[in-house]
């Protein structure tokens, strides 16, 4: 059995989709492509992965479990019955500061069981961006495309570099604005062309606030194809 490709979705600024990408990315990967998926909670200040999945029951285990102790990783599993995705999520009331160091033991006590394990992640990483980076095979770098966004990159992209991680660039609620910055000009900021472009689409507005998983519940939805899309390009590479 393959060894699985750990990808974090990362941005520097809140809001811009990273939980929206991460999730429905993780579910096109399962049920588009039938790949052995594990998403990871790592947002310990606004963990929303398994609200946006329609979960509100207390998951006993987590996350934060496995961070204590990454040999339990595996028992800390959840499995989301009516979707199939077996997720790491993070604790809805943390009572003490949880890091990410052992990030990197988690996900290779569990690598080799999943084709991909995708890790959601927070806003505003200090620290906990090297952690992530250093347990991560591959960065998707979730941006809008306005400049201030695009700036407050510019540091994760740094540290990846430093790290030798390789960075793919996912634009997401592309077409709200005329004028918003091109592929072209995103490319030249970053340094990195445009991997993927996910426009902006009430269809993912709704789905949140319904909690349920646009591809599941949309699945032609323009954001939704695109995100489908992102997947195929990602079993290709
Ligand atoms: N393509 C899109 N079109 C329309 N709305 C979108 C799109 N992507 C995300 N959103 C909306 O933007 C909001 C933020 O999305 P999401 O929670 O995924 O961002 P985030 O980067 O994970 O935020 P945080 O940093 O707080 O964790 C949600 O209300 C979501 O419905
Ligand atoms: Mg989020």
């Amino acid at each position: 059995m393959g060894k699985g490709k750990v990808i974090s979705v990362v941005s520097a600024k809140g809001g811009v989709g990273k939980t929206v990408v991460s999730l429905n990315l993780a579910l096109s990967l399962l049920r588009d492509y039938g790949k052995r998926v594990l998403a990871i909670d790592t947002n310990m200040t606004s963990p929303n992965l398994h609200l946006y999945l329609g979960i509100i029951d207390i998951i006993p285990f987590g996350i934060h479990h496995a961070l204590k102790e990454p040999k339990i990783a595996n028992d800390c599993i959840y499995i989301h019955t009516s979707s199939g995705l077996h997720m790491l999520p993070a604790p809805l009331t943390k009572t003490e500061k949880i890091g990410l160091e052992n990030l990197k033991d988690v996900v290779d006590e569990l690598r080799d069981r999943y084709d991909f394990i995708i890790i959601d992640t927070a806003p505003n990483i200090e620290k906990d961006l090297r952690d992530i980076i250093q347990a991560s095979d591959e960065i998707l770098l979730v941006v809008n495309p306005w400049l201030p966004i695009i700036v407050s990159n510019l540091r994760v992209v740094k540290v990846a570099e430093e790290h030798g991680v390789p960075i793919k660039v996912v634009v997401n609620k592309s077409g709200r604005d005329r004028a918003e910055m091109s592929d072209e000009e995103i490319r030249d900021s970053l340094g990195y062309k445009v991997f993927a472009k996910i426009p902006v689409d009430l269809e993912v507005y709704r789905g949140v606030e319904k909690r349920k998983p646009l591809i599941i519940c949309n699945p032609k939805a323009r954001a939704s194809v695109a995100i489908r899309n992102l997947a195929k390009l990602i079993v290709k590479n």
